[in-house]
């Protein structure tokens, strides 16, 4: 298991438009956990919660067909030119979460949602920057619905890789996706210092129990799960 905080996987030039969320420590993770697959060009791959496009252009360069979704227009529209930029053919589609893919299936799913608790139900916030982050009190709105609803899109072998923070349960996941009857595992972890949403929400966060007073790095994670 990958545990220190590796290099950051070289994502090629992007632009991001304004609110738009640029590749940080959690998109790093997955691109390596994404690296670690060995795509090839007769796979088919999905990024749920695209934001830039990072992901699925990295994924585009091994020559797999990539197709991204975004519930943000901004988002779409910037993966949409960086794709073009970068010469690349992504299928990025405007929806909430698998939607717009619901009928079909991929060899490798992947995914980073927002996964940050928020002292707001996300219905209440749900336009803006902090869409890419807020997800709710616990801090899984878009990660159940996820474990939910993804494990139908896998073939037979097909692999999904999240990315989370351990402030919403780790375990939480695993069991969804194992009842789902996925075998997974933590393949990856790295414990990253807060960032600016984490500290302006520090007091709130440890109110709640879900850091302690002396912590002051955040532990990400990587569960990769896969279908039989
Ligand atoms: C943490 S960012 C990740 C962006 C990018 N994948 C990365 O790793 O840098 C989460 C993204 O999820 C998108 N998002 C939030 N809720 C969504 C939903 N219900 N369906 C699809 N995308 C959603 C946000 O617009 C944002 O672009």
């Amino acid at each position: 298991m990958t545990t220190a905080a590796a290099p950051p996987v070289d994502l090629g030039s992007l632009w991001t438009l304004p609110g738009v969320y640029a590749p940080q420590a959690d998109t790093h993770l997955l691109a390596r956990a994404l690296q670690a697959e060995g795509l090839t060009a007769d796979m088919d791959v999905l990024d749920i919660c695209t934001g830039s496009g990072a992901l699925a252009l990295l994924a585009a360069r091994s020559g797999a067909r990539v197709s991204a979704i975004d519930i943000s227009l901004r988002a779409v529209m910037t993966a949409r030119l960086n794709a073009a930029r970068a010469g690349h053919r992504v299928r990025i589609l405007r929806g909430d979460l698998t939607g717009p893919v619901a009928a079909q299936h991929f060899d490798v799913v992947m995914s980073n949602p927002p996964y940050v608790p928020a002292p707001h139900a996300r219905r209440s916030r749900s336009h803006g920057p902090q869409r890419a982050w807020d997800a709710g009190l616990c801090g899984r709105e878009s990660l159940d619905r996820i474990c939910a609803h993804a494990p139908g899109l896998l073939r037979p072998n097909g692999v999904l890789l999240l990315v989370h923070s351990g402030l919403c349960g780790v375990e939480e996941t695993l069991d969804r996706l194992t009842a789902s009857g996925l075998r997974c595992a933590v393949t990856s972890r790295a414990f990253v210092p807060f960032g600016p949403v984490m500290t302006e929400r520090l007091p709130w966060l440890r109110a709640q129990g879900l850091i302690g007073p002396d912590e002051n790095t955040e532990e990400l994670v990587v569960v990769r799960a896969q279908r039989s």
